[in-house]
């Protein structure tokens, strides 16, 4: 079971990078939970700040199968976003993986993979989410918390347990069903084919229709010019 083994640390330097050294001492569904992370990571190498108030923490998953790294992915953000709304916070997904509520950040993911001579060894989700800590004012226009959006604290190991729960119920159903998950990640997301977006790609911004939407990647119309990116991150126009 996810979180049946948990180990919660007062701060460490990135919990991903925690599990990425040591995944062989731990059990598969094994997560660790920081109060604090001094080296957090985000996507495209970014900073993650982390501090104290939020819910910073990595899962990790050792497949028996050559399962696709992605399928957790997914499978972690449609559980956030459940999780959500039993916490009466309806959060959409920015693609691939971003939840959002009111067009404000309020969780993300990053997904990393070990290789073991070819063989996929572990692959560790990292979850961020602002909780109670607060946000820094040059990011209060991009980024939220669940302190400010139910003008509530939260217990963070109680939203833990919450999210960690919609994992195990979603890995029994999707399991052997991933197309399935799929759909209900699409549902989810922000973006809709047919729609016209900015993104940047290596450095690069361009301004296209969406074709068509896949989990790792996106098909844009560029002045009649059909273009698959993986890559990319979807920006403000
Ligand atoms: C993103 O949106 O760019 C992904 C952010 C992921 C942050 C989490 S916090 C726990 C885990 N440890 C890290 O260093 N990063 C992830």
């Amino acid at each position: 079971m996810i979180g049946e083994k948990l180990v919660r640390v007062p701060i460490i330097g990135s919990t991903n990078d925690f599990l990425k050294e040591n995944w062989k001492l731990f059990p598969h569904g094994a997560v660790v939970v920081a109060d604090v992370q001094t080296s957090g990571r985000g996507r495209f190498n970014r900073t993650w700040y982390s501090p104290e108030g939020g819910l910073w923490f990595s899962i990790l998953f050792k497949p028996r199968k050559n399962v696709r790294p992605n399928f957790y992915t997914k499978l972690c953000a449609v559980s956030i976003v459940r999780a959500l709304k039993q916490l009466k916070v309806e959060a959409k997904l920015k693609w691939p993986n971003d939840v959002y509520v009111d067009g404000k950040k309020l969780a993300g993911i990053l997904t990393e993979t070990v290789f073991e001579e070819e063989r996929l060894g572990a692959i560790i989700v990292g979850i961020g989410m602002n909780v109670n800590n607060e946000i820094p004012k040059e990011l209060k226009d991009k980024a939220t918390s669940l302190k400010l959006l139910v003008g509530e604290e939260f217990e963070r190991l109680s939203v833990l347990s919450l999210i960690l729960r919609k994992i195990n119920k979603a890995l029994r159903t999707y399991s052997r069903k991933s197309e399935a998950l799929t759909r209900v990640w699409k549902n989810m997301l922000i973006q809709r084919e047919g729609q016209l977006v900015c993104v940047n790609v290596n450095g690069e911004r361009l301004k296209g229709e969406i074709v068509r939407i896949e989990d790792e990647s996106i098909t844009l119309r560029v002045q009649d010019k059909l273009m698959r990116l993986s890559s990319l991150e979807i920006v403000d126009c």
